[in-house]
């Protein structure tokens, strides 16, 4: 009776022992296997193929090459709208900022510059070149001021736009330009300063259009 029991005892364990291994293989198994209807073979080889993606079935997606095309089209030109908007309002802004700006305010401004710039007519170079008449002059053009290479190489005239990227953070603007100054920080301090900038002048350049 008992060798009976251990005998069946002894083909438990071994059943279990295999029903075991079996599981575990299982468990192996399992992941690797892939669902056909799952699969998809995507071909975006050449340019002729048109890209298709295609279940193990044989069922056909219609995922098109256009499709997709216009898809990311469509982002970038959603994206590129937002971004012409915000530079748009900028723009806007600054303008409308230098026809209404308070020129005094500009002149008071102005003294953070005076340590190196002269401003009236046929005034002295001092650290910085004389600033008479410098809306719309051409960069670097002051006769007797040795001016960096970075600004003698920056091309162009002082137009509003380049005052104002200028005058936000000089030394990124023009890399390697000798004036050492900060920047005016604010959009309506630039804004007035540069209005009176451009007041020192026999003919002030036009403000610019909307
Ligand atoms: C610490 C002295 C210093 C201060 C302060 C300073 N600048 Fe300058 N600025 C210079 C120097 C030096 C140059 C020549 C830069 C070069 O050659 O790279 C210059 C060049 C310029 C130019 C280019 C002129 C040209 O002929 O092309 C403009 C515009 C200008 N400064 C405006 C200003 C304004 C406006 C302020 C005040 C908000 C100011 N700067 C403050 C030293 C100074």
């Amino acid at each position: 009776m008992f060798k009976i029991l251990a005998k069946m005892l002894f083909a438990l364990i071994v059943a279990c022992g295999v029903a075991g291994i079996s599981g575990a293989i299982a468990k192996v198994a399992v992941p690797i296997k892939i669902p056909k209807e799952r699969a998809y073979i995507i071909e975006v080889e050449t340019e002729d193929t048109p890209p298709v993606a295609q279940s193990f079935n044989g069922e056909v997606e219609n995922i098109s090459k256009n499709e997709i095309e216009k898809e990311v089209k469509d982002k970038i030109a959603e994206a590129t709208a937002t971004v012409e908007v915000v530079a748009e309002e900028k723009a806007v802004s600054f303008k409308e900022l230098l026809a209404t700006a308070d020129v005094k305010k500009g002149k008071k401004i102005s003294k953070s510059c005076a340590a190196c710039h002269s401003f009236d007519k046929g005034g002295k170079n001092k650290m910085g070149p004389n600033l008479w008449n410098i809306v719309n002059r051409d960069i670097a053009t002051v006769e007797g001021f040795k001016y960096s290479k970075a600004m003698q190489n920056a091309g162009g005239k002082w137009s509003y736009d380049k005052l104002n990227k200028f005058l936000t953070k000089p030394r990124e603007d023009i890399k390697g330009t000798k004036m050492s100054f900060a920047g005016v920080k604010k959009l309506e301090d630039r804004a007035a300063l540069i209005a009176w900038l451009r007041s020192l002048s026999d003919s002030p350049a036009q403000l610019p259009v909307e």
